[in-house]
C-alpha cells in the first residue's frame, strides 16, 4: 500500500535514511534536495506520499511554501513535514499549508517516521474507504432513481379527465404524509395502481411495498399472514414465520379488499394501526414496526358501518385520506389515452405485435361501450383486439370482435321507447334516452349541435350520448 514516496530534504543523510526506511517497507522512493524539482516531478508523475523538510536551506522557498504549492495542485496527496526544531508554530503553519503530519528530526526520527507513516497509512485507508462508500452510495442513489423512473412508467396512472386530475393531485399531496390512505372504487378502476403510486412517490419508495388480499384467505390464515407465527403455533407451523407487517417494516403495506373482515379481526388491525405493535401468532414478544398502511375496497363502507359490519373507529383511522376512483363510464374521455397507453405497453411486453396505431373509427367503437369491468376490462379489450389484428392500424371491426358479446347490446340499447318490460329499469331508461336523441337528430336533419339545443343539453353531453348509443351508425 505504501507505493511511491517523494522525499525532499537538503541533507543527504536524511534522504538516505528516508530511502532506507521506505524501501525496507517495499516503497518506491524518489528523492530531491530541492522543492522546485520535486514540484516539477509531481507535475508529471503520480505519488502516494510526500515527506518534506521544512528548512530547505538559504535562498530557497521554505518547506511550508512548497507544501502549500503541492497541496494546492494535489489536494489528495498526503504530505508529512520534517523539521529540525519541533516548534508548535511550525506545526500549525504546516497543517494550515495542507500537511497531514509533522515530525521533528532527532535521533528518534526513524521511529517517529514509522509511527507517522502508519498514521498516514491509516488515514489513507480511511480516505479510500470513504471515497469507495461515497461512490457506492452515489451508484445506489442513481440506480434507485433509475428504478423509480422505470417503476414510474410501469405504474403510471393515465388519464386526462378532470376526475382523474383530481385523483392525481390528491395522490401527490398525500404520498409524503406517513398516514393511512383508503382507496375506494369499483372493480378494475386502479385501486392497487394508486396504492403503488402513493408508495413510489413517498420517501419510502426504496423500502418494501407489500400487498395482501384480505378476502383471499380464511381469517386464521390471514392472521398468521399479517402478523407471522411462532414455531408450533398451529399444525403445520414447523418454523417461525415473519408476517407481512414485519416484511413491510419501513415501507408500505397494502391491505386489499378490507371490506369483509369480521369485527373481531378489524379490532386487531385497528390496534396495529394505532400502536404499530403486535405479537406473532402464539408469540409473546411485542414487535414494533414502522409501516404505512394503504387499504382498498370496492365495498360501500358507509353502508357496512350503518349495518354494523364495519367498525367506525377503524374507518376513521384508515380514512386519514380517502381516494375515490370513478368508474370508467363516468370518464369515457379517458378511453383514448388509456387505449393508446395499453397498446404501447402491450407492444413492449409482447414480441411480434404488428399494430402501431389505433384508427379514429376504433377509438369511436371503444368509447361506445360502458365497461362494467372498468379500466381492467378496457385493457383486455385493447390487448385482445391488438393481438388478433393484422396490419399496423387497429380498425373498428377489430374492436367489435374483441368486445364481449353483450357489449353489442349494451352499446346500442335499442332505440325504442324503452317499453321492453323484460329489461331492468336502467336499460329501459337508456333505451328511451337513445330514442330521444335519435329523434332529435332526425328532427334537426342530423345537425348535432341543433339536436343538443333541442334536447336542452350541452353539445358535449350530446356527443357523449351520441357515442354511447352509437347514433352515427344506422
Ligand atoms: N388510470 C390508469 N392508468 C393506467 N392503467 C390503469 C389505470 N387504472 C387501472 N389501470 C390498469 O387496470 C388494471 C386494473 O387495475 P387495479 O388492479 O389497480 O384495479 P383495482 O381497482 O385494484 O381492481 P380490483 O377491485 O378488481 O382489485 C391494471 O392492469 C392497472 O394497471
Ligand atoms: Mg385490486
Amino acid at each position: 500500500m505504501i507505493g511511491t514516496i517523494v522525499c525532499v530534504d537538503d541533507q543527504a543523510e536524511v534522504r538516505r535514511l528516508l530511502g532506507d526506511v521506505f524501501r525496507a517497507k517495499g516503497g518506491n522512493v524518489v528523492s530531491f534536495d530541492d522543492g522546485e524539482d520535486a514540484i516539477a516531478w509531481l507535475d508529471k508523475n503520480d505519488a502516494d506520499l510526500v515527506i518534506l523538510d521544512l528548512d530547505l536551506g538559504a535562498g530557497r522557498r521554505s518547506g511550508i511554501e512548497i507544501c502549500r504549492t503541492v497541496h494546492g495542485k494535489l489536494p489528495e496527496l498526503p504530505i508529512i513535514i520534517l523539521t529540525g526544531h519541533g516548534a508548535i508554530d511550525d506545526a500549525v503553519a504546516a497543517v494550515k499549508a495542507g500537511a497531514v503530519d509533522f515530525i521533528t528530526k532527532d535521533p528518534y526520527l526513524e521511529d517517529k517516521l514509522e509511527i507517522s507513516v502508519d498514521k498516514v497509512e491509516r488515514m489513507l485507508k480511511y480516505a479510500i474507504d470513504r471515497k469507495r462508500l461515497e461512490d457506492e452510495n452515489r451508484e445506489l442513489r442513481a440506480s434507485n432513481e433509475r428504478l423509480r423512473k422505470a417503476a414510474g412508467r410501469r405504474w403510471a396512472i393515465v388519464g386526462d379527465s378532470q376526475l382523474m386530475h383530481t385523483v392525481m393531485t390528491k395522490i401527490e399531496k398525500v404520498a409524503p404524509v406517513p398516514r393511512p390512505v383508503l382507496v375506494l372504487g369499483p372493480r378494475g378502476t386502479g385501486k392497487e395502481l394508486v396504492a403503488r403510486a402513493i408508495h413510489m412517490m413517498s420517501p419510502r419508495a426504496s423500502e418494501p411495498f407489500i400487498t395482501i388480499n384480505c378476502a383471499a384467505v380464511t381469517e386464521s390464515l390471514l392472521e398468521s399472514e399479517l402478523f407471522g407465527h411462532e414455531e408450533g403455533a398451529f399444525t403445520g407451523a414447523t418454523k417461525q414465520k415473519e408476517g407481512k407487517f414485519e416484511l413491510a417494516d419501513g415501507g408500505t403495506l397494502f391491505l386489499d379488499e378490507i371490506g369483509n373482515m369480521s369485527l373481531e379481526f378489524q379490532a386487531k388491525i385497528l390496534r396495529v394501526l394505532e400502536y404499530q405493535r403486535f405479537e406473532r401468532v402464539a408469540g409473546s414478544e411485542s414487535i414494533q414496526v414502522n409501516v404505512r398502511v394503504i387499504a382498498a375496497t370496492n365495498a360501500n363502507l358507509k353502508e357496512a358501518m350503518a349495518a354494523g359490519k364495519f367498525r367506525p373507529d377503524l374507518y376513521d383511522r384508515l380514512a386519514f385520506e380517502e381516494i375515490h376512483l370513478p368508474s370508467l363510464a363516468q370518464r369515457l374521455e379517458d378511453v383514448p389515452v388509456l387505449a393508446t397507453y395499453f397498446l404501447a405497453r402491450f407492444r413492449q411486453d409482447v414480441a411480434g405485435i404488428t399494430v402501431k396505431e389505433i384508427s379514429a373509427e376504433a377509438f369511436d367503437r371503444l368509447a361506445q361501450y360502458d365497461y362494467p369491468g372498468n379500466v381492467r376490462e378496457l385493457k383486455n379489450v385493447v390487448e385482445r383486439a391488438v393481438y388478433m389484428a393484422q396490419g399496423e392500424v387497429l380498425r373498428g371491426s377489430d374492436i367489435d370482435t374483441a368486445l364481449p358479446p353483450e357489449a353489442q347490446q349494451a352499446a346500442v340499447p335499442g332505440t325504442n321507447f324503452g317499453d321492453d318490460t323484460r329489461l331492468p329499469l336502467d336499460q329501459r331508461v337508456e333505451a328511451f334516452e337513445a330514442w330521444l336523441c335519435k329523434d332529435a337528430l332526425e328532427r334537426t336533419r342530423f345537425k348535432q349541435k341543433e339536436a343538443a339545443a333541442l334536447l336542452g343539453i350541452s353539445y358535449d353531453q350530446f356527443r357523449q350520448r351520441y357515442r354511447k348509443y352509437g347514433l352515427g351508425k344506422d
